[in-house]
């Protein structure tokens, strides 16, 4: 495996000019509401016989079944919070092969929840007396606690057929370059796998919360294309748990999302917005023309994307930047780089890299409203080249099982080492979504030479050649990014409701 990740393989779409800058202005969308992540519509009394209903059917369910409790407790639509309640186990039980976990398991074996586990104690009438609701309100924030003090990106991948979230080919919001199903692999081993922390369980995601969560706000990625794999999984992981999928549209109807500099999916039903932003440096790449007519281009490391004001007010920003940094001209870094009026002869890249992070964390801080936004960062996603980069015939074709043995896991990018310093500095919390390594493990889940559908004869004879090592296919390893997304979610959520108590 190469040290320095490649490069993804080359865009259609061009760098952006500073002679054609699409300015942003809101989708006409809704403006979300100031307040931050409080779930309105769940009455309150609906909660209580939710949660009786969910623990007496946990319990039930444990008694009388074999199989795994995650993958099956995804199917109970009855209750609205299953997951959010039920799930936040701690451990005790070995990652090894977990679609056996719960094969053997006694009600001893499940972590008692204050008492509340115990059928008994459950009203008969499925109704909490106040007391029993307090428990569950008070274990609910604890179960949540070891969530947030488990290293969710420490882990393995498990393997678990009730896996993916939504069937391959089902949703038709993939880029063609990510729908390895609609491209023809056949293999779909690498749909199977969940993530499992080493210290805790996580939920499976529930589209159906999510969206609650995101009632009345905006979720915008913000990066490059690594960034709208992440955004097209959400999009389809939400699209999924929506009854009339036909409500859900593209905001200026597009049904292809590699040439514009941004597209937002309206789920009108939630009031709510999926959107991205394409900003693969997170600063300004500009184009100027000389005297002599040729072009020059230069990235502007103190100026932060042209779009930033478009989205300095959505409710949850998640960006990414690191493979445009080792293209050609960027790690060359000779008469590129350029801050205010003054263009660097020579410049390390990393230095650069720098440069841009700072200008990108001052603009948060300067910008972001941290009360109302959750600010993540989402971090490098290694690409998986064998043989070659991404133009000299690397590939990953063969690959079919993701990576066991941790020796050939490649080192953590310097980068993101960087990026860590600079966060350190920002007064905004910023939540790095520390995925490289989680995301290293899974050489199987590329497009490789499925990244489309219809080849013509000379691209048939080079697909061998050009293969894609760096993005994901839909449904696949984003879709975990997500899910990892969705507890941070959670956990901002749950420390909204004990403030207000
Ligand atoms: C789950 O939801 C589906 C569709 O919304 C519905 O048809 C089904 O009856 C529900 N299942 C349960 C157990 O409520
Ligand atoms: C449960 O575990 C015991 C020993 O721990 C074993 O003897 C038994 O066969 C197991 N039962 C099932 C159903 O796997
Ligand atoms: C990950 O978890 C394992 C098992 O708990 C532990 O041995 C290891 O040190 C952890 N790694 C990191 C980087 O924290
Ligand atoms: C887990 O165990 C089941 C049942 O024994 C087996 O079919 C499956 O292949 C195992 N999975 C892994 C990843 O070892
Ligand atoms: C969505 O927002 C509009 C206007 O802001 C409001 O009238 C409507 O009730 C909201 N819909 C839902 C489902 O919250
Ligand atoms: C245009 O001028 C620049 C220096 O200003 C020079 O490097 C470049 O080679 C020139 N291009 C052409 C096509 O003459
Ligand atoms: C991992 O690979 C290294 C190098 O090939 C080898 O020495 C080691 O035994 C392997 N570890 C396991 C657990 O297979
Ligand atoms: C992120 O994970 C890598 C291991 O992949 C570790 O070396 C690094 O310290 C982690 N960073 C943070 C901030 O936890
Ligand atoms: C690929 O070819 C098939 C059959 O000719 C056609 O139906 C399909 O639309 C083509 N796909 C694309 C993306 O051009």
């Amino acid at each position: 495996m190469p040290n320095t990740p490649p490069p993804p393989p080359p865009s259609k779409k061009q760098s952006p000019t500073s002679t054609n800058i699409t300015p942003h202005i809101n989708n006409n969308l809704p403006s979300p509401p100031s307040s931050s992540f409080v779930i309105r519509s769940p009455i309150p009394l609906s909660y209580g016989f939710g949660f009786t209903f969910a623990f007496v059917t946990l319990t039930l369910f444990f008694l009388s079944n074999n199989y795994n409790y995650q993958a099956s407790y995804s199917y109970h639509n009855r209750s609205h919070f299953p997951t959010l309640f039920s799930l936040f186990f701690p451990i005790t039980r070995s990652p090894e092969n977990d679609s056996q976990k719960i094969s053997n398991s006694s009600l001893d074996e499940i972590p008692s929840i204050n008492g509340v586990k115990e059928e008994g104690k459950v009203g008969t009438h499925g109704v909490l007396s106040k007391r029993e609701s307090d428990e569950l309100k008070q274990s609910k924030g604890d179960l949540l606690d070891l969530l947030n003090s488990c290293d969710i990106y420490n882990g393995s991948w498990v393997r678990d057929d009730s896996y993916p979230l939504y069937e391959g080919g089902s949703c038709p919001h993939i880029d063609e370059q990510f729908n390895c199903f609609l491209n023809g692999r056949k293999e779909k081993k690498y749909e199977n796998f969940r993530w499992k922390p080493y210290g805790c369980n996580i939920p499976r995601v529930n589209g159906r919360e999510l969206l609650e969560l995101l009632r009345g706000k905006r979720l915008v990625y913000v990066g490059d294309s690594l960034n709208r794999n992440m955004w097209e999984s959400m999009v389809c992981i939400l699209r999924n748990s929506v009854e009339d999928k036909s409500k859900v549209f593209e905001a200026s109807d597009r049904h292809e999302f590699r040439r514009e500099d941004s597209y937002s999916f309206v789920f009108p039903d939630f009031n709510c917005s999926v959107e991205f932003f394409r900003s693969p440096f997170l600063v300004q790449e500009w184009e100027m023309t000389r005297m002599n007519e040729s072009k020059k281009s230069t990235l502007c490391l103190d100026l932060v994307d042209r779009a930033s004001d478009s989205y300095k007010s959505a409710d949850v920003l998640v960006f990414n930047t690191g493979h445009w940094w080792t293209r050609g001209r960027t790690s060359r870094g000779k008469g590129y780089f350029q801050e205010g009026s003054h263009i660097y002869g020579k410049l390390n890249v990393i230095e650069a890299f720098e440069k841009a992070m700072m200008s990108w964390a001052r603009w948060i801080d300067a910008n972001i409203d941290s009360v109302k936004t959750l600010v993540f960062f989402r971090g490098y996603s290694p690409a998986h080249f064998r043989g070659g980069q991404w133009n000299s015939g690397g590939q990953c074709d063969s690959e079919s099982e993701p990576i066991k043995n941790m020796t050939y896991l490649s080192e953590y990018p310097q980068k993101m080492r960087v990026l860590e310093g600079v966060m350190k500095g920002m007064k905004t919390p910023v939540i790095y979504m520390n995925i490289t390594r989680m995301t290293d493990y899974r050489k199987d889940a590329h497009p490789s030479i499925y990244r489309k559908q219809n080849f013509t004869e000379e691209e048939r004879q080079s697909q061998i050649r050009f293969q894609d090592c760096s993005h994901w296919c839909l449904p696949g390893v984003p879709d975990a990014w997500n899910e990892l997304l969705y507890i941070q979610l959670l956990i901002k959520h749950n420390k909204e409701q004990q403030r207000l108590h």
